[in-house]
């Protein structure tokens, strides 16, 4: 159903290709993610620390669908290098303005890709003496990871092509779909 979608392929040289993910399909799994929490943290709830920007639509769905107050505070994280891939150099802001230590932590993410982005963030956080920290992600691409780091919940595993849509960009295009889609070259 590319439909309301259409306008986005006059925006730039990339079009939508298919549907990976239907958004009945990603609002289900967002539930169970949320129950899956629920059940872990019982009444310990953790801060949710999503990282900007691929995350924010999907944060918003699972904030609203878990059964206590988490407190929320948005990080963000900047790769230098290529500007298709992580390139390891990783810079991350945010975590200044917050007090993690003792606390329990859940980092959300839109995407494993490379794998450079959660290692780095891991690794800050960890320095910062948090209770623990877990990281939920909504896709994994695992045929793309450089850096041997694994999510503890994730959503769906998708396969080696460029997806975008709920979060998901290509140049800051895509962003606002509710599917997930593929892309590819006009
Ligand atoms: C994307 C995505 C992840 C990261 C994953 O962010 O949102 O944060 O890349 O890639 P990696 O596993 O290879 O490190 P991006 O830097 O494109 O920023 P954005 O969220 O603002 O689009």
């Amino acid at each position: 159903m590319i439909g309301n979608a259409q306008k986005y392929t006059l925006a730039m040289n990339m079009k939508l290709e298919a549907v990976l993910i239907d958004s009945s399909v990603i609002q289900k799994r967002v539930e169970e993610l949320a129950c899956r929490v629920a059940m872990d943290y019982g009444n310990d709830p953790p801060l949710l620390l999503p990282v900007l920007t691929g995350s924010f639509m999907f944060v918003a769905d699972l904030a609203r669908k878990l059964p206590f107050d988490a407190p929320l505070h948005f990080v963000k994280v900047s790769s230098y290098g290529s500007s298709t891939t992580s390139s390891g150099n990783v810079v991350v802001s945010g975590l200044e303005r917050i007090d993690v230590s003792n606390k329990r932590i859940l980092i959300i993410e839109d995407i494993v890709d490379t794998g450079h982005t959660i290692k780095a963030l891991l690794e800050q956080i960890k320095q910062k003496g948090p209770r623990d920290v877990k990281v939920m992600s909504l896709l994994d691409k695992p045929e793309r990871r450089q850096v041997e780091v694994q999510a503890d919940y994730v959503g769906f595993v998708v396969p080696n092509k460029f997806v975008v849509g709920y979060g998901l960009d290509c140049d800051e295009h895509f962003r606002c779909l509710k599917d997930i889609y593929t892309i590819s070259e006009e």
